[in-house]
Formats: C-alpha cells, sequence, structure tokens
C-alpha cells in the first residue's frame, strides 16, 4: 500500500509534500516520512512512526528553503510499524520511498551484506535503495544506475528517490504500481494520485509499467527499459480534489453517512435527463457494445463486493444475463470462464479505483477479449484508466475507512444502469422504467427519514456495545446488507460480527445463539419478510437478543424482537437495501464511539489496498 509524493520547483517542498502525505493518508497511517536536499546539496530526512500528525513537530528539523522534496505515508508490510522501518530509507548518494512488495528482498539483501551494506530497517525498501546506490559504484548517474537496479528487482514498485549527485531531480520508476507525473509552470509533481496535485496542476502523466523518469523543476524525463526517451502526452484534468473537512461532525464517517442524503439527491440529477428518462451517456450505457453480452463477471473487494452481491439480485432479472460475483482476490488466481469478442462483461466496482487485486482482475479480462466496466468514484484512478467505460459515481470524497456513502452510492449505480441496460436491450417497458424513477425521486426524502434513526441507536448502544460477538441475518437483498453491517461492526469496532443469511442459521450458526448473543435481523416489508420473521422467530425461541432494523410500526416484529431500529420502507428492493444500509451504519458507529475506537482510522487498515 503506502502513498509516495514529491515535488521539484520553487516553492517550499516541504510544505508542498506534507500537504500532498495529507491527501494520501488514506493509504496507510503507520508511519511517514520526508527527504528533501539542502541549497548545499546535503540530503536531509526525517521519519517517524505512527499517523502523519506525528511527523508534524519533526518538519522544522528540515532545511526550510528545500525546492525538492519526496514522502511516504506507510502501512505496513514488511517489517513493523516503527520509525526505523518509517520511509524514506537513505543510503550512502541517495532517499528513497517506495509503494509496492519487492518479493525477491531477501536475496538481494545477502548480496548487498555481501558487498559489505548495513540493513538499519527490516524493510524490502531498504534493499532498493542499496542496490540502486551499489549500482551507482559502476555508473555514476542516478538515471543509469535506476535502470539497471530495476532489473534485478521482482515485484510491485512506484520507487522514488533524491541522490545528492543531482541536486535539481527527482528519480522514478514504476511497475505494478501507481505513479502519475505532474507538469505545472516551473515545477514539477509526482503522486501516487492525482489527489496530491490535482487543485494546483492540471495537466498530468500516468506512468505505465516499465516507465521511468526524472523530474525537475522545468519538467520531466520519461524512458522507457532501455533508456529510450518517450513522449507521452499530458492529460488534462478536470478534477479537483478539494478539501477535505468534517464540517462539525466529530467523525468523517458520521459526516459521509449524512451526505448520503445529498449524495442521491445529486445523483438524481446526474443520472436522470430532464425529462426524466435515464441519462445513458452519464450512466456509460453507451460507451459498451450491450448487444454482444453474453454473462456479466462481477469483481471487487470489501464493501463494493457486497455491492455487487446486492447487485447481483436485480442485475440477473433487468438484463437477463447471469452475473457471477467474485471477491477479486479470488477471481484473479483461478482460471475463471471468461468469453472473448466482447461477449463477457467484467464489472469492477471500486470507490478508490486503486485497490490492487480489482485492477488485477480488469488486466487480466482485458487480455481474455472481455469488455470491461467499472463503477468507480475517484476519477482518473487506476481503474477508471483501465476500463473501456466507467460509471463515476460522483459520491465526492470518501475520507472514513470504513465506506458508507461510497456503498449505498455504488448499489444506486449498479441498478439504475441495470434498468437502463435492460431497457436498451426490450426487456423492460417504458411504464417500469417511469415507475422506478417515480420511486427513485422520493428516495433523498426516505433516507433522510433513515437517519432519524440515530436516536434510537445512541439509545440502545449501551445494551450491546460489550457483546463479543455479533451475528448479523438477513434474506435476498438483505442478506448483503446483513454482512455488510458486519463488515462496518468488526472494523470500526473490533467486534467479531458475521453476517449471514437467516435461512442458512440453522445448518450451523445457530448453535452459537444464546441470551448473551445480539442478532441485528434487516427485516423490511419485501418478498422474504415472512421467511425472514419465522427465522428471527427460531433466534428468539433460543434467547438470542434480536434487533430488527425494519418497520418500527410493525407489531408482529416488535412483539418478538428486543428492539426495533425503524428504518423507512420503499417498494422498490433495491431501494430498500440502501435504507436498510443506513440504520446498520450508524449502529455500527455509535457502538465504535462507545468503545473509544479510532473510527475514521481504525487499526491495521488503509482506505486504499493497493497491493494484494
Ligand atoms: O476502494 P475500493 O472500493 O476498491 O475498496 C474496497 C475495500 O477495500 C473497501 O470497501 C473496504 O472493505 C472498506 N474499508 C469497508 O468499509
Amino acid at each position: 500500500m503506502c502513498g509516495i509524493v514529491g515535488y521539484v520547483g520553487n516553492r517550499n517542498a516541504i510544505e508542498l509534500v506534507f500537504d500532498g502525505l495529507k491527501r494520501l493518508e488514506y493509504r496507510g497511517y503507520d508511519s511517514a516520512g520526508i527527504a528533501c536536499l539542502d541549497q548545499s546539496h546535503q540530503l536531509a530526512l526525517i521519519r517517524e512512526k505512527g499517523k502523519l500528525a506525528s511527523l508534524q513537530p519533526m518538519l522544522a528539523d528540515l532545511p526550510p528553503s528545500s525546492g525538492i522534496a519526496i514522502g511516504h505515508t506507510r502501512w505496513a508490510t514488511h517489517g513493523k510499524p516503527t520509525r526505523e522501518n518509517a520511509h524514506p530509507h537513505a543510503s550512502k548518494r541517495l532517499a528513497l520511498v517506495h509503494n509496492g512488495i519487492i518479493e525477491n528482498h531477501a536475496t538481494l539483501r545477502e548480496e548487498l551484506r555481501a558487498q559489505g551494506y548495513q540493513f538499519r530497517s527490516e524493510t524490502d525498501t531498504e534493499v532498493i535503495a542499496h542496490l540502486i546506490d551499489s549500482c551507482l559504484n559502476d555508473v555514476d548517474d542516478p538515471k543509469l544506475a535506476l535502470l539497471a537496479a530495476v532489473k534485478r528487482l521482482e515485484g510491485a514498485y512506484a520507487i522514488a528517490f533524491l541522490s545528492d549527485l543531482r541536486s535539481d531531480t527527482i528519480y522514478l520508476a514504476k511497475h505494478g504500481s501507481p505513479l502519475v507525473l505532474g507538469l505545472g509552470e516551473g515545477e514539477t509533481y509526482f503522486g501516487s494520485d492525482i489527489t496530491t496535485f490535482a487543485d494546483v496542476c492540471k495537466r498530468a502523466i500516468f506512468l505505465n509499467d516499465g516507465e521511468f523518469a526524472a523530474i525537475r523543476k522545468e519538467g520531466a524525463e520519461i524512458w522507457d527499459l532501455d533508456g529510450k526517451t518517450l513522449h507521452p502526452k499530458a492529460k488534462v484534468i478536470e478534477w479537483t480534489a478539494g478539501a477535505a473537512d468534517k464540517q462539525g461532525y466529530r467523525h468523517y464517517m458520521l459526516k459521509e453517512i449524512h451526505e448520503q442524503t445529498s449524495v442521491m439527491a445529486r445523483s438524481i440529477e446526474t443520472f436522470l435527463t430532464d425529462e426524466d428518462q435515464l441519462n445513458l451517456e452519464a450512466l456509460s450505457v453507451n460507451g459498451l457494445a450491450i448487444d454482444k453480452l453474453r454473462n456479466i463477471n462481477i469483481v471487487a473487494c470489501g464493501t463494493a463486493y457486497l455491492a455487487g452481491l446486492l447487485g447481483k439480485y436485480f442485475i440477473e432479472p433487468l438484463t437477463g444475463l447471469p452475473v457471477n460475483v467474485e471477491l477479486a482476490s479470488e477471481f484473479r488466481y483461478r482460471d475463471p470462464l471468461m468469453l472473448d469478442n466482447g461477449q463477457t462483461l467484467m464489472v469492477a466496482i471500486s470507490q478508490s479505483g486503486e485497490t490492487a487485486d480489482t485492477l488485477a482482475c480488469l488486466k487480466h479480462a482485458k487480455q481474455a477479449g472481455c469488455q470491461i466496466f467499472s463503477v468507480c468514484n475517484v476519477p482518473y484512478s487506476s481503474i477508471d484508466r483501465e476500463s473501456d467505460a466507467t460509471l463515476h459515481m460522483g459520491a465526492g470524497p470518501e475520507i472514513g475507512v470504513a465506506s458508507t456513502k461510497a456503498f449505498t452510492s455504488q448499489v444506486l449505480c449498479l441498478y439504475l444502469w441495470s434498468v437502463a441496460v435492460g431497457q436498451k436491450l426490450g426487456r423492460i417497458d417504458q411504464k417500469r422504467v417511469a415507475d422506478i424513477v417515480q420511486e427513485l425521486k422520493n428516495l433523498p426524502v426516505l433516507i433522510e427519514l433513515a437517519l432519524n434513526a440515530e436516536d434510537k441507536v445512541k439509545d440502545i448502544v449501551n445494551d450491546f456495545y460489550e457483546s463479543p460477538n455479533v451475528l448479523y441475518v438477513g434474506r435476498g437483498p438483505s442478506f448483503a446488507i446483513a454482512m455488510e453491517g458486519a463488515l462496518k461492526l468488526k472494523e470500526i469496532s473490533y467486534i467479531h460480527a458475521e453476517g449471514y443469511a437467516a435461512g442458512e442459521l440453522k445448518h450451523g450458526p445457530i448453535a452459537l445463539v444464546d441470551h448473551h448473543m445480539p442478532v441485528v435481523a434487516i427485516a423490511p416489508k419485501d418478498d422474504y419478510y415472512d421467511k425472514t420473521v419465522s427465522n428471527i422467530e427460531e433466534i428468539c425461541a433460543r434467547e438470542g437478543r434480536v434487533i430488527v432494523i425494519g418497520d418500527e410500526k410493525d407489531q408482529s416484529l416488535a412483539s418478538i424482537c428486543e428492539t426495533i431500529i425503524p428504518c423507512p420502507q420503499s417498494k422498490d428492493p433495491a431501494f430498500q437495501a440502501i435504507l436498510s444500509a443506513i440504520p446498520a451504519q450508524l449502529l455500527a458507529y455509535y457502538i465504535a464511539v462507545k468503545r473509544g475506537t479510532d473510527v475514521d482510522q481504525p487499526r491495521n487498515l488503509a482506505k486504499s489496498v493497493t497491493v494484494e
């Protein structure tokens, strides 16, 4: 994982790099560091374990006038999150930052030790620093040393280094991890993504695997592995990252939960035309050869995977195409059936657009001749750029590690997309589309009502926050919501939670149920309702403590469960799923707050998982 960023120009490089790191902290917050060159070309370096905030007091230790600097924010892979393992890693003539994993680091380390290099960290990255330095013994040119060194590396990397041999240049290499350059007037940036500079610099070059760069304030020189100079065209970035602030909320997660009303309202504007028709352009239906399709593979990770799982419930009936939903980390390493000539549509769902496993599946599918479609929140991200067509969710930046507004937005996007595809394939008529559009327009108001569950949730958390385990159950689309509720709870409260299909309980998990076990049952008034109520009865018969997310006025539920968290009802199952997700998000949030965890940056996690 990790984020890397750098700047060379006439402004305060350290300040700019520190700001860039703030934007990249979503990639990891185990430790952080910055290296720069001072006016007498000396390397200076600071690093500290913990979040970026712990690095801030050390900024004053760096030379103030530096116009060239690189920075790193870490999610630990090799070696604990300590100061010694924090990047940048220095060798004799350089300081280096790295995002990725070097698989042959152990062999290289031994070789370099034999040459007299001493290792101060347990990281794979320090190996790269010494390897380049050792190549400098032969070539005395950082560019040539970099080219020679990467030929020895196995694994994934985005590398940047500064050397006292060339005090005006940052050297970069990319293979498997993202790296983008920003070309300004008399200044040049690089970063793991464009958020690091998009607000101040609008021309970007996305490096491809096997490409290298030397950036100076005058611009960038790019070349391939043979040292041949390349001249890629810069892309104009029509997007701003914007400032991320909590707008008075205690946590980003709570702000993002509340933002779901405005995200839905904005989506209605984007995805409907003035005539209340589905906007096929915005839904990216026009960019695909829909008539060719024979099946759909959806790949994603975590919450995005659960959005896909939910999507299967409506995509199959609406489009008439068989849908396989799979965890990207599994799909990429098996031998899945994919039809060539664009007959299989590979769908990636990703908030960040940088999830390594999901991206790898797309590359795999592209080679197999599939059409590639993604539902993605971050424009210009790797997944966006790898796709034939992207449905841009437009949910706005999601900062809290626990995905909330991105989940409901993914569900909405998938749903409207499949309605549009179904319409285009002649499987659903105009009347049905008009009914869906009508119900869609009620969604922001219903979401606002769903958010009213907040008070009830606050009231009940005292009864549950100390439980070591919680089960979540649901049927149909609510099964996906049960799994999403459980994922939310475990990642931010550290309580063990499992989401099950309610009908599956008696095949094993019901053995866990006794008077200590809270069971959250997602029970909207849908086609599965009666069956779900029977399952709730079974749990109650075993003294399970049932918390229903459902209709507050439902007397039959009220008579059997311990408590109902009110949830408004929609007659559309996809919209109902979106509504049911909201009380589950609030429940996880308030339990985590009560337990005093770090809600926005829970332990061991990062917002974006850019290593496999
Ligand atoms: O950026 P992506 O949507 O590809 O991320 C996928 C998962 O890593 C992400 O949804 C993760 O599971 C969330 N932390 C869950 O809240």
